[in-house]
């Protein structure tokens, strides 16, 4: 009977793919097709990878339903009619893509198996080519800024620009020539360097004399990327804005546009820079390097930025700054292309399929994604104004996982017009919080549901209002946020859950930005909601990430004492925990689920609780009430959802028999770890400290104590063994 329903789960599942990938290959489609051939762009490139990405994932889990026109079988693009085509002389190829430092060094693995003799060890054998830069035969490389343009090739002859045509299919491009004359940064006509100068860049007698010959009477061809930077960008989408005309979707939309304008009067007017990456004519250079060097002698802009790197670990490192420093360009760069520096490589390592085996793309992670918005939730501020933030379907987004995006306000909501349950695009730009800037209404199933403003307030269910000539609506009740915040507080505080480096600011900052609500949501907290936060520099937002996630096992009493229940202080919560669960055998350790925590709370009567120790009527009454609230239930139920559990072990219930004790541990323990010693004292109320001073109490000295031990003795603090402490933590008694 099982195995029937699962082969019905599968079906099902089956189908749900199947109708995914047709919905994501017809999308896919329609992108490509405004931007490869009209030229238009609705979605950025990073939103369109994400969804190729994510039908690529679900053709290989489900490869009966690829077909030959999906788009993850395509490769390349048509050159369009509009201009002359031009034949190239060499084919301009696309790169292979890494994404990852493993996908490098695999890159390496590979070539290196290519390199026959090229001598790895020193001396070992001779090289079949002349060396790169760096050792005898090694294997180096030259690091370059990826632009995020249009490829273009240039051809001089004589000296003079004769022919300038954008990449096209690879093998046939379109003459834009009179286009690119508007580019500043293009020579109309080359430099003609000094001998001295090419001696300078490290150029042989022969190489020169190619070199010059070339200037003379010969051709010379360069390959490089047509830009615009985001002044340009932005200043036009300005003026265009003004004139009431078309936004640019991005600085490569405008580039592409302004290079295929048919009138380059038009095209002068976007201002476009231009840079070498390399030559395509062959002057017998000895590495990649050199043909940047001799292109900025030829009179080219080359990137300053780019760097010769020793090994992959100096590749590495170049990446990652530029990763994080990339808004730092004033143009856009979406990797590094990491070359094999040795020229005398290249026709040993050759071409494979799309691109050449000497050169890698090392992607930057995307700062856009798609996601699903799982749910809107409202925030209250300080002044009572509700704000929308967006639950997400976990997306990696700029190479951090985000959760979260700010919707600002139901115009903002109507604007995009989201639904919950929808597939948007969010985006992470610098230090702000991820925004969700456009729907995907093709992709929705029919079950998405209306955003509507609550009627009541989230927090504390007073009722909620427009405010007048405003988008805003506002809590009507007194004091909700700042009761909502002692609520938080208190959750995390030390005799609560305990959750180390969540201060009174940092909560509120959390809740300003709509990242926490509920003490649930402290549990979805990823490193990507934080880090765009002031105070949040990547390793805080990973130890907070750390330390939330340490304490999702919660002890029942911590756990009752956390939720706030009005009267019930610690010692309540421990009789509390008692009544649900007597305490268990010696060192028997048992993890329950809230939900039966909240069975077993649900059938005490007020009668029962009443007759509790110390319980009283009107305590009663208030846990009774706390738990048959809906709304406490539901923050139960998202507390077991977001991955919290109850543990209930032997000392549960327990006399904080410790309090005020410092004990220092010392030498190793035999029965348990350190780590188990530590929260068996602390969960009896003391604390344990790394060093020894004159206010420790014990300091518990096991098999082969250390410095600690000599100096109790100093202080003369109290010296116990293993067998003494054992003593305290299960008689309870000190
Ligand atoms: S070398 C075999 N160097 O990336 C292709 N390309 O994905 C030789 N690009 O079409 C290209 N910056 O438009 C190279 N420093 C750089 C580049 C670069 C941007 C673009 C270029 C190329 C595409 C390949």
């Amino acid at each position: 009977m099982e195995k029937k329903d699962n082969k019905i789960s599968n079906e099902v599942d089956k189908q749900e793919a199947k109708k995914r990938i047709a919905k994501l290959r017809k999308e896919i489609d329609h992108h490509r097709y405004l931007y490869h051939v009209l030229d238009k762009i609705e979605i950025s490139d990073a939103a369109l990878d994400s969804l190729k990405n994510e039908l690529f994932k679900l053709e290989m889990a489900n490869p009966e339903f690829i077909t030959p026109d999906s788009p993850t079988q395509r490769v390349g693009g048509k050159p369009l009619d509009k201009f002359i085509k031009v034949v190239h002389s060499r084919p301009m190829m696309s790169l292979f893509d890494a994404f990852s430092p493993e996908d490098m060094k695999d890159w390496e693995e590979r070539i290196k198996k290519l390199i026959p003799l090229i001598p790895f060890i020193k001396g070992e054998t001779i090289p079949l080519r002349p060396p790169s830069k760096g050792g005898y035969g090694e294997l180096d490389y030259y690091c370059e800024l990826k632009l995020d343009g249009l490829a273009m090739t240039l051809k001089y002859k004589n000296g003079i620009f004769i022919e300038g045509a954008t990449r096209g299919d690879g093998k046939v491009g379109e003459d834009v020539t009179q286009n690119l004359k508007t580019i500043e940064s293009i020579p109309l006509r080359l430099r003609e360097p000094e001998e001295g100068e090419l001696k300078k860049i490290g150029l042989d007698v022969r190489q020169i004399k190619l070199v010059r010959t070339a200037l003379e009477k010969g051709e010379i061809e360069v390959r490089g990327e047509a830009v615009m930077t985001r002044q340009v960008f932005n200043e036009l989408n300005k003026k265009y804005k003004k004139e009431g005309k078309p936004q640019l979707a991005n600085p490569r939309n405008g580039a592409a546009g302004s290079i295929r304008q048919l009138d380059p009067k038009l095209a002068a007017e976007r201002k476009l820079s231009f840079y070498v990456y390399a030559l395509a004519t062959d002057f017998g250079l000895k590495n990649h390097e050199e043909e940047h060097k001799l292109a900025e002698v030829l009179g080219f802009k080359v990137l300053k930025e780019n760097k010769y790197c020793r090994d992959l670990s100096e590749v590495y490192k170049f990446h990652d700054y530029w990763e994080k420093n990339r808004e730092k360009m004033p143009f856009e760069c979406d990797g590094v292309v990491i070359v094999v520096n040795n020229l005398g490589l290249w026709p040993v390592l050759g071409i494979v399929g799309k691109g050449p085996r000497y050169m890698m793309a090392y992607k930057f992670a995307a700062l856009e994604a798609t996601t699903k918005i799982r749910e809107v939730v409202w925030q209250v501020g300080r002044t009572g104004i509700l704000t929308p933030t967006a639950v997400l379907d976990p997306a990696p987004v700029g190479g951090v996982t985000i959760t979260h995006a700010t919707l600002h306000n139901m115009d903002e909501i109507k604007r995009l017009g989201i639904k919950v349950g929808d597939t948007v695009i969010i985006q992470r730009a610098g230090d702000v919080i991820p925004k969700v800037v456009k729907v995907l209404p093709n992709l929705r199933s029919g079950e998405e549901k209306e955003i509507k403003v609550p009627k009541k307030c989230p927090m504390c269910e007073s009722e909620v209002t427009k405010v007048p000539g405003e988008v805003a609506y506002r809590c009507s009740g007194t004091n909700c946020y700042a009761v909502n915040l002692r609520r938080l507080a208190h959750w995390v505080s030390k005799n609560a859950v305990d959750i180390d480096g969540l201060g009174p600011k940092i909560i509120e900052q959390l809740v300003k930005e709509g990242l926490v609500r509920d003490v649930s949501d402290f549990y979805i907290l990823t490193v990507g909601d934080l880090e765009p936060l002031e105070r949040f520099a990547e390793k805080s937002a990973d130890n907070l990430v750390k330390a939330i996630n340490d304490r999702k096992k919660i002890d029942l009493p911590r756990f009752i004492y956390g939720l706030g229940i009005r009267h019930v202080g610690e010692e309540s919560a421990i009789l509390l925990s008692k009544k649900l669960s007597p305490p268990r055998r010696d060192g028997e350790v048992k993890s329950n689920k809230i939900s039966d925590i909240v069975k077993k709370f649900k059938m005490l009567s007020l009668e029962e609780l009443e007759k509790l120790e110390d319980v009283g009527p009107i305590v009663a009454r208030s846990i009774y009430d706390w738990w048959h609230d809906k709304k406490n239930l539901e923050l139960l139920e998202k507390l077991e959802k977001n991955g919290v559990e109850i543990v209930l072990n032997k000392t549960q219930g327990a006399k904080q028999i410790l309090t005020g004790k410092t004990f220092v541990l010392t030498g190793t323990l035999n029965s348990l770890t350190r780590d188990e010693a530590k929260a068996k004292i602390r969960e009896l109320g003391g604390d344990v400290s790394s060093s020894v001073s004159k206010n420790t109490d014990y300091v518990v000295a096991g098999a082969e104590p250390g410095s600690k031990y000599d100096k109790a003795i100093k202080l003369k603090v109290k010296v116990i063994g293993e067998d003494e402490l054992l003593r305290f933590l299960t008689n309870q008694r000190i």
